[in-house]
């Protein structure tokens, strides 16, 4: 099957987006055929400082490496490298309705959030989103909870194009992990964990540094009633326990036995340790990718070129079926 995902270079990668999305990646690409991407047109719906979005793209880069996906398995790189994604976004905007993107929650979530710069990237970017999967025939797309709307946009964008030109995208299905789709702040267990939080207890970066995951751990918010369930009054401790059972392979259930009877302080201090054990190693590799940009800056060039052939294949079929005269 073909597989397609990609992360924005906002913020830092957390583990929510490891748990909801990259965990699963590594899974998918031992057997199929896969594209993910640092998706950095997408970061420009908020401003951004042009060195910072440089140095960032990189380091999601060297982060997805570090991880274990693997430029000899999948196809990895950086979308502003690959032009199609634009055009075909173009095309794709003038079969959208806008009031299919004023309905979506995350535009209004983020025009709520910046005020002063509710730009047209930030109500059309669920269409870039569209082109990126459209792009690759991709039969399914690994993601969060969060993008479960844009997914069905896209959806909807093929079948639409398909009945009004014929048959010239496959319909992609979205996978949402069962377990771990919605991983929550720590300090507010009911929302989710966001990489653009200005809290900086609320997330956990997977590389940020052993004792910091410590302390956010130790000061996450759970409840007053002293129990190590997984429960929907619950929340703080539930999502303790989805990130434990993630970071260890153990399931939900077994981690409940294992700490029955424990307090929370121990709880939090075990799961400060199992996530920094589990990222010790890719903050290892990470460090070792970053030293050598010249290799790093190879990956992504072969994984453009990659990319940029079966998208192109993709755009010719495209300009022909919409009558645009060849080149
Ligand atoms: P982004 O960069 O916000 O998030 C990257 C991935 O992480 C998932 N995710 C989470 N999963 C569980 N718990 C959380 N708290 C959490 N927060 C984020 C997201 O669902 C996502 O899978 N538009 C996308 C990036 C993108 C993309 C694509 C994805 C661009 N083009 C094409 C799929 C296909 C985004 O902003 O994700």
């Amino acid at each position: 099957m073909r597989i397609y995902s990609g992360i924005q270079p906002t913020g830092c990668i957390t583990i929510g987006n490891y748990i909801g999305a990259v965990k699963n990646w590594l899974e998918l690409q031992e057997e199929n055929d896969c594209l993910f991407a640092v998706a950095n047109q997408h970061a420009l719906t908020v401003r951004q400082v042009p060195q910072e979005l440089r140095e960032r793209t990189l380091s999601f880069f060297a982060q997805f490496l570090a991880c274990g996906l693997d430029p000899e398995k999948s196809i990895l790189y950086v979308q502003s490298n690959v032009p199609e994604h634009s055009e075909l976004a173009w095309i794709l905007s003038c079969h959208t309705y806008i009031g299919e993107l004023e309905r979506m929650t995350q535009f209004k979530d983020k025009s709520r959030k910046n005020e002063d710069n509710i730009n047209a990237g930030l109500l059309t970017y669920p269409v870039l989103m569209a082109a990126d999967i459209l792009l690759f025939g991709s039969d399914l797309v690994p993601v969060g909870k969060d993008q479960k709307q844009h997914l069905e946009l896209a959806r909807d964008l093929a079948i639409r194009f398909n009945n009004r030109y014929g048959d010239t995208f496959v319909v992609p299905e979205p996978y949402i992990p069962k377990q771990g789709a919605k991983i929550t702040s720590l300090q507010n267990p009911t929302e989710k964990m966001s990489k653009s939080d200005k809290d900086q207890n609320a997330t956990v970066s997977i590389i940020d540094p052993p004792d910091v995951i410590m302390r956010k751990f130790k000061r996450a918010v759970t409840d007053s009633d002293n129990r190590i369930v997984f429960a929907e009054e619950k929340p703080g401790i539930s999502n303790l326990l989805t990130i434990y059972s993630a970071f260890t392979g153990v399931t939900v259930e077994e981690a409940e036995a294992r700490f029955q009877g424990k307090g929370y302080g121990d709880f939090k201090l075990a799961v400060g340790e199992a996530v920094a054990d589990a990222l010790a190693p890719v903050q290892k590799k990470y460090n070792e990718y970053l030293s050598d940009k010249a290799e790093l800056e190879r990956i992504m060039k072969e994984g453009a070129e990659k990319a940029h052939r079966l998208a192109a294949r993709t755009m010719r079929k495209v300009k022909k079926k919409i009558g645009f005269v060849q080149d």
